[in-house]
């Protein structure tokens, strides 16, 4: 008798989700994976030494209490409408989980943040991707009303590009289903999408500590919203999502917002030089409110672009899908990082 698959159908035909290089060994100028330059805020590290001396023995707290009302009270929210996540990811996965079943639809702009597809197909819900314009503008009336869940990145990965808070109002206004906007990003932008969070029964926002927060390595990620839906996500969460360190890592983080300002503003205006020192090399850079820029090089060649700085020592990211493969995204790293990217563009482009 042949044996039925061991694995669900939807998980042989799945494609998984692709992370950014992270070499081996090699030296390189890693700009790449949207990782901040800068060293998280000096209590991080003391926190972690103090946790790591004290009871590693012992679960940590399953519902990271005390993490949770430092965001709170550094954002606006009680501490029961908010829920802390290993990285955003696993905030994003239990969106998922509660909010959408089987043949549920889900829906998100797309060129989006790649793992949403995935995270979909393991739930068996169905995708629908909300085309961008040229430029990555977006329409209300994209969306279908009917969707269980709809992500919004803003600012959007690769892109970086925004759509403002009243625009997200509108759509959360539109949307029978949940709206997470997905502020990975958002410590570099203008905009928010909290008060939204605040006001709107439907919407989360989700937040990272992997960049502004310089915190990739310790995977922590929150989200916030309304009581209802908060709840929902810590019925269907790992039981102990952070351990101990990130508890601590995530406090103390949070204990030094003056750190984490200085370090955002100053990649922030890092940005700004970079884009202006690209189109003065007739570079097409879209407008950026994140911590990299989207760019196409004249010759719109960026696979041979991301060649040739890799080989000059300098790992970018090239997405060979048929509507990001003219554009290379380039994560803002210190002002001389972004010096030698410039001397390399230069060198490649003079023929050396
Ligand atoms: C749009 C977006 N959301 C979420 C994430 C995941 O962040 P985290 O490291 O907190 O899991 C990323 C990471 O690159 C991202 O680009």
């Amino acid at each position: 008798m042949k044996r039925r698959s061991l694995i669900r159908e939807e998980i042989r035909k799945l494609a998984a989700y692709v992370p950014g290089e992270q070499p081996k060994g090699e030296r390189l100028l890693k700009l790449n994976t949207n990782e901040n330059p800068y060293p998280p805020a000096p209590g991080v590290a003391r926190a972690i030494r103090a946790e790591i001396g004290a009871c590693l023995r012992l679960y940590p707290d399953p519902v990271s209490a005390r993490f949770r009302e430092r965001v709170g009270k550094a954002l606006g929210f009680a501490c029961d409408q908010v829920i802390a996540g290993n990285g955003s990811d696993d905030l994003l996965m239990m969106c998922l989980r509660a909010f959408a079943g089987e043949g549920d639809l889900v829906q998100f702009p797309w060129p989006s943040y790649s793992l949403y597809p995935v995270l979909a197909h393991i739930q068996s819900a169905r995708v629908r991707r909300v085309p961008f314009g040229a430029r990555y503008e977006l329409r209300v009336d994209a969306f279908d009303p009917r969707a269980a869940l709809t992500f919004v990145a803003n600012p959007n990965a690769p892109s970086g590009t925004s759509v403002s808070a009243a625009f997200l109002r509108r759509l959360a206004r539109r949307l029978k289903g949940v709206l997470v906007v997905d502020e990975a990003y958002a410590d570099f932008a203008r905009e928010n999408a909290l008060a939204l969070a605040r006001s709107e029964p439907n919407v989360l926002v989700s937040r990272s500590l992997s960049k502004s927060f310089s915190l990739a390595g310790m995977r922590l990620g929150f989200a916030m919203g309304s009581r209802d839906l908060v709840a929902a996500l810590f019925k269907v969460k790992d039981s102990y999502n952070l351990d101990r360190l990130a508890q601590a890592a995530g406090e103390a983080a949070f204990a030094d917002l003056a750190w984490h300002r200085r370090c955002t503003r100053r990649i922030v205006r890092t940005r700004e030089r970079f884009r202006a020192a690209l189109e003065r090399r007739g570079w097409d850079v879209l407008p950026s409110e994140a911590n990299f820029v989207f760019v196409r090089p004249p010759s719109g060649d960026a696979e041979g672009w991301f060649s040739a700085l890799r080989k000059r020592g300098i790992l970018v990211r090239w997405f060979s899908s048929e509507e990001t493969r003219e554009r290379l995204r380039i994560t803002v790293g210190t002002d001389a990082e972004m010096r030698t990217v410039l001397r390399a563009v230069d060198a490649v482009a003079g023929g050396d």
